[in-house]
């Protein structure tokens, strides 16, 4: 059920491709969908160039034959389609659970538009439910993570901070090879201001706030595809 909601929502973002796109591939199983249906386009002969966000998700586009390019050779893409881990009433979000975060908001921020897809469970009223993942350098990792236990402090988080371990107990390693520290906040009151903390943290390379990014999502539920816009 949930992976047919998945789909519709895909297949609302690929109503907003046009031929000649350039177009950012989000990760995650949402994206996962929205891929398919673009590789089943692609061999139909529709012409668009891809900038994957993940090994993850290259490896899936390369599989379909769809054209994938980088932001060294095209610096702007019409569209990143991506999913999310949480979506708040201002279309502000969590993303990274996945773990690419960092190539996530490097396409969105070199897009003309941004649009998420999910289904109604990733809806909240305020962000912070899911743990924030936060990007960090492997060198110092004591010290980032002490900094980042103080903005939880600052920031009056419910729980603490977790360093994400792949299934083998090893730390898990981001396609740039960094790690990733989960901050579990339980409510987050002032995104902007935790966002400009976190970045302050010499060691913290992104983190998985994607403030004032998207415009537009396409949620799916069991009764259809509701689209929440952002006012500007
Ligand atoms: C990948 O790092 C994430 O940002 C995903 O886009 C996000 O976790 C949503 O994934 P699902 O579509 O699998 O829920």
């Amino acid at each position: 059920m949930s992976e047919d909601l998945k789909r519709e929502a895909a297949r609302m973002a690929l109503s907003q491709v046009q031929p000649g796109m350039r177009i950012g591939l989000g990760t995650g199983s949402t994206a996962w969908h929205f891929v398919d249906l673009l590789g089943q386009m692609v061999a139909g002969g529709f012409d668009c160039l891809c900038v994957p966000t993940s090994e993850r998700t290259a490896e899936q586009a390369r599989s379909l034959g769809i054209p994938l390019t980088d932001l060294e050779q095209v610096h702007q893409l019409d569209l990143t389609v991506d999913g999310a881990d949480e979506i708040d009433p201002q279309l502000n979000l969590i993303k990274g659970a996945g773990g690419a975060l960092l190539r996530e908001k490097i396409v969105a921020a070199a897009s003309d538009a941004m649009i998420v897809i999910a289904d109604a469970s990733k809806v909240v009223e305020r962000l912070g439910r899911f743990p924030l993942p936060v990007e960090v350098n492997r060198f110092g990792l004591g010290a980032s993570m002490r900094a980042l236990d103080a903005v939880l402090e600052r920031h009056q988080a419910e729980g603490q901070t977790r360093l994400r371990r792949a299934a083998d107990g090893s730390p898990y390693l981001t396609d740039g090879g960094h790690l990733i520290v989960d901050a579990f906040f339980g409510r987050i009151s002032a995104p902007e201001a935790l966002s400009r903390d976190l970045l302050d943290i010499a060691g913290v390379v992104q983190h998985g706030l994607f403030l004032n990014m998207c415009k537009t999502a396409y949620v799916a539920t069991p009764d259809g595809v509701r689209t929440m816009q952002r006012g500007n």
